[in-house]
C-alpha cells in the first residue's frame, strides 16, 4: 500500500484517498450526464430539438474534433456543446421562436440573445466551464461578422466553431411547420460557399468529409434519398 509521511511523522494511506477521488469523480460524472439529459428534455418539451438528428449530430461533432487534433479531455465538452448549444432558447418568448414569417429588427435582437443565456446557465454547473463558452460563441462569424462578441478567426474558441457548423447545417436541414428542409447536396454546397467568411474552411472540410461518408448509411437506414433525414 502507498504511504505518505504527513509533517508530524503520521503514516497516511494513499490507496483509500485515491478510491474516494475516483468515486467522487464518478459521481461528477454522472451528475453532469444526468444534468445534459434534463437540459435535453427541457429542449424537446419546447420543441427545440430536432429529434435524433442532435445525437447523430453531436457524433459528427466530436469526429471533427477529434479529426483537428483535439484532445481527448474536451471532446466531451464539444458534445455537450453541441448537444446543448440552443438551451438559451428557452428564454427566447415562443412567439418569436416559432413566428413562421421574418422577425423584425427587435424580435431579431432578442433571438440573438439565446448564446449568452445559454452560456449564463451553463456556466453555473461545475464540469460545464468549456463547454458555456463554446454555447457562448456558437454564433460568431469566422470573419467576425457575427455575434455576441465579434470574434474571429483563432480568437473564437475551436469547439465554438465546430459547433457553428453543426447548427447551420442542422437548421438547413430540418423541416419546420413551415418550410421544407434543404437537400443534403445543397446545404453541404451552403456550408462550402460560406467557408472563410461566416465558417471555419478547416472545419467545413472535415464536416463535410465526414457527412458524406456517413450519409448513403443514414439513406439506407431511413429508406430516403433525396431529402437528408439525420
Ligand atoms: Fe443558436
Amino acid at each position: 500500500m502507498m504511504t505518505a509521511e504527513l509533517a508530524d511523522g503520521v503514516g497516511v494511506a494513499w490507496a483509500p484517498v485515491a478510491l474516494r477521488v475516483k468515486e467522487l469523480e464518478e459521481q461528477l460524472s454522472s451528475m453532469r450526464d444526468s444534468l445534459i439529459c434534463a437540459f435535453n428534455q427541457l429542449l424537446d418539451l419546447k420543441d427545440l430539438n430536432t429529434g435524433y438528428h442532435s445525437t447523430r449530430l453531436a457524433e459528427w461533432a466530436v469526429r471533427v474534433a477529434q479529426e483537428l487534433g483535439m484532445e481527448e479531455s474536451v471532446l466531451k465538452d464539444v458534445e455537450v456543446a453541441a448537444l446543448l448549444h440552443d438551451i438559451g432558447k428557452i428564454g427566447v418568448p415562443d412567439a418569436i421562436l416559432r413566428k413562421p414569417s421574418r422577425l423584425t429588427v427587435e424580435e431579431y435582437a432578442l433571438m440573438k440573445k439565446h448564446p449568452e443565456y445559454g452560456w449564463a446557465v451553463a456556466r453555473l454547473f461545475p464540469g460545464l466551464e468549456r463547454t458555456s463558452f463554446y454555447i457562448l460563441h456558437h454564433h460568431e462569424g469566422y470573419d467576425g461578422s457575427g455575434y455576441p462578441g465579434g470574434l474571429q478567426r483563432d480568437e473564437i474558441p475551436i469547439g465554438a466553431r465546430i459547433v457553428s457548423v453543426i447548427d447551420a447545417f442542422d437548421a438547413m436541414v430540418s423541416s419546420r411547420p413551415y418550410r421544407q428542409g434543404l437537400p443534403f447536396e445543397e446545404a453541404m454546397r451552403r456550408l462550402v460557399e460560406a467557408s472563410d467568411t461566416q465558417f471555419d474552411p478547416v472545419v467545413v472540410q472535415c464536416f463535410v468529409c465526414i457527412a458524406q461518408t456517413e450519409m448513403p448509411a443514414v439513406f439506407e437506414a431511413t429508406g430516403t434519398s433525396t431529402t437528408v433525414v439525420l
